[in-house]
């Protein structure tokens, strides 16, 4: 047998024993093949390949310009790497608010054509019939509440959601609704931590915290924002592992000056 065919796949049923287990959940994000392969070595339990890849990767001001060809791109890319992780394909937006059989249509392409596991879908309530659809369907849904980066415009910015009471029951509800139709996780985005210990509390599916305190049951980052590779600002609920920006500048400058001074190539470098 090779050590290929040892390594034990995780699966949706996996992630639900894990909450179940009370073992906390690990994820990420990862856009490309290296990374993506790193990640699934170190043995996370679930990529996600966000559309924050718009932010970190394409460089627009936040995710909303991304189409579901580019998340279908870096999918495919990334499902390439992962023998272990389960993979976890973000809907773009516009890829799914329009109606059911966009949004059907479109999370069939994450599983069809770039061999992702899973769809995450952000909102609450009004993502319920789709939702509902797709699982029935065989679509694994991964849902996300709190601050929900595609309606960025609605927010006016990235601020802290769920602290006034209507807000505060409202994700409550959407969770239990969430949980109903059958979702296997859910995202909690930047809400208070005492909240997101009562949402945890009060579903038997997994949530998976992004700034949203210590007590979910499990915690996902953006690669590039914990390598400290996206170093524009550090949101506060963002621990940085490394400071791989600073290294790759130094790395490029030292680079430029061996080439200018001639001290690369070196005879080792070069061919007889
Ligand atoms: O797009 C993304 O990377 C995300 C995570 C931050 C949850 O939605």
């Amino acid at each position: 047998m090779s050590a290929e065919s040892e390594i034990k796949k995780i699966t949706v049923p996996d992630i639900l024993d894990l909450k179940k287990k009370g073992q906390k959940i690990t994820a990420l994000t990862a856009y490309d093949y290296l990374m993506a392969e790193m990640l699934d070595q170190a043995g996370i339990d679930i990529i996600l390949v966000g559309d924050s890849l718009g932010m970190v990767i394409a460089g627009h001001p936040n995710t909303l310009p991304v189409s579901m060809d580019q998340m279908i791109y870096h999918t495919g890319i990334v499902s390439r790497a992962v023998k272990r992780a389960l993979l976890v394909g973000d809907m773009p937006f516009l890829s799914y608010q329009a109606s059911l059989e966009q949004g059907i249509e479109n999370a069939g392409r994450f599983l069809k054509e770039a061999r992702a596991e899973a769809v995450k879908i952000e909102g609450g309530e009004v993502m319920i019939p789709l939702i509902e659809k797709l699982i029935q369907i065989g679509i694994p849904v991964m849902g996300h509440l709190g601050l929900l980066p595609q309606s960025i415009h609605k927010y006016g910015s990235y601020k802290l959601q769920g602290k006034e009471p209507a807000v505060a029951r409202q994700l409550k509800d959407d969770a239990k609704r969430l949980q109903e139709v059958g979702v296997f996780s859910i995202v909690l985005e930047k809400i208070p931590a005492d909240l997101a210990a009562e949402i945890t509390r009060s579903v038997s599916v997994p949530t998976i915290g992004i700034g949203a305190g210590p007590h979910c049951d499990g915690q996902i980052l953006v690669s590039h924002d914990m390598l400290g590779i996206y170093d524009r600002f550090k949101p506060r609920f963002v621990r940085r592992y490394a400071n791989l920006a600073q290294q790759m500048r130094e790395a490029f400058q030292k680079y430029l000056q061996d080439v200018r001074s001639g001290k690369f190539p070196s005879d080792e470098e070069s061919f007889k």
